[in-house]
């Protein structure tokens, strides 16, 4: 059996160079807890040749096709990490399967719980690993939160608060603002809001209520949100792709009996703070601990470490991101799209 997996990387835009910069990393013994020999960085497939040899030459990867299907066709590939808008990860992802190709496949994978079905049973069927790339559910800075969280330093949790907010201007061209590419905040932003609570919460959303929601060119641009979750805890959201928000973009807190913990950059942690009041008022607290836990590479290092080591030992589904949690992501955001009214183009 082969010690090393052939990846290679369908759709080379924006997240695809992210991945490239964090498949590098790990080829470069950036990673401490794997061996860069287990990575061979083989193939890049677009749309357009030209596009596919200059990120291949980029990123070091042997060859490039012009199409996806010269990438199926390839037997030589072992696993697909897709990047494609979400829209379109379905066709990808069945291709991929069909071909025997593991499956790596940026969030959301499906658009919707019936996409989502079609992929993870097509991928038990082929006995092929398959996850869908949240790259939050493997951030050191998180599981050291959750430690904290765990041994009842801010005591129990009630609410989860988290903004993730953008100000991208108007772009009919923009896969954001485009409805035949499933643009909208809630898929593309609000996704982390909803899984950065279900990892605290460590349970499943049961109840999802919008307040607001602000619809732009029949796609969601700004929505706040609800969820409660089985046991109790609630989280309260916004996330928006014009609107920056009032205190701070990307921000998290989590709130406990005994204390908060403030997040940056929720999603892409790698600073938060654990505060503990020191009155039963909780108007005076104190910082009792600075989490830093900086990237190794850019933070998707991790997902792509987990999935290849996951991959070299015969394992199909994540025992981190597993397909439950996937079902529970899309179920949410499938149950807040039917609240606004809101379908793609082909449903
Ligand atoms: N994990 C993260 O932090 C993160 C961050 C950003 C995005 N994402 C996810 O990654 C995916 C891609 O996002 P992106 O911003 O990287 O996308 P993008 O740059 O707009 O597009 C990526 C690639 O998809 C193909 N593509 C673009 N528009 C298309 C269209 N209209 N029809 C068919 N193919 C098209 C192109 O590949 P070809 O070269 O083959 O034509 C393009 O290079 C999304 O699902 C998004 O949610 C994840």
């Amino acid at each position: 059996m082969k010690n090393y997996v052939n990846w290679a990387i369908l759709a080379p835009g924006r997240i695809a160079n992210a991945m490239a910069t964090a498949m590098n990393g790990i080829k470069n013994g950036k990673l401490p807890n794997i061996s860069g020999d287990k990575i061979r960085l083989y193939a890049v497939a677009s749309r357009n040749l030209e596009r596919a040899k200059e990120f291949a030459d980029k990123w070091h990867f042997e060859k490039a096709y012009g199409s996806y299907e010269e990438l199926y066709n390839d037997p030589e590939v072992d696993a697909v990490y897709i990047a494609n808008p979400h829209a379109f990860h379905l066709d990808s992802v069945l291709g991929c399967l069909k071909s025997g190709k593991h499956v790596l496949c940026e969030k959301p994978a499906g658009c919707s719980r019936d996409q989502l079905n079609k992929m993870t049973s097509l991928a038990r069927e082929k006995n092929l690993f398959f996850m869908e790339a949240m790259w939050t559910a493997f951030n050191p800075c998180i599981r050291e939160i959750k430690k904290e969280i765990s041994a009842g330093t801010i005591g129990n949790i009630i609410n989860i608060d988290s903004r993730f907010c953008n100000r991208n201007p108007y772009d009919p061209n923009d896969r954001n603002y485009d409805p035949r590419q499933a643009g909208g905040a809630l898929l593309d932003l609000g996704i982390y809001n909803i899984y950065f609570a279900m990892m605290l919460a460590d349970f499943s959303p049961i109840t999802a209520e919008s307040s607001a929601v602000r619809m732009l060119k029949g796609v969601d641009a700004w929505n706040s949100v609800n969820l409660t979750f089985e046991n109790g805890i609630v989280t309260s959201f916004q996330d928006a792709m014009d609107v920056p928000s009032t205190t701070g973009t990307h921000d998290a807190v989590i709130y406990g009996t005994k204390g908060f913990i403030t997040v940056e950059n929720f999603f892409m942690a790698t600073k938060a703070d654990v505060h503990v009041y020191k009155n039963i008022w909780g108007s005076e607290n104190e910082v009792i601990r600075e989490i830093r836990e900086p990237f190794a590479v850019n933070g998707y290092e991790y997902e792509c470490a987990h999935a290849t080591e996951f991959i070299l030992t015969g394992r199909t589904e994540s025992d981190v991101h597993t397909f439950k949690k996937s079902e529970d992501l899309i179920d949410t955001m499938d149950a807040l799209r039917r609240d606004w009214g809101m379908k793609y183009p082909w449903e």
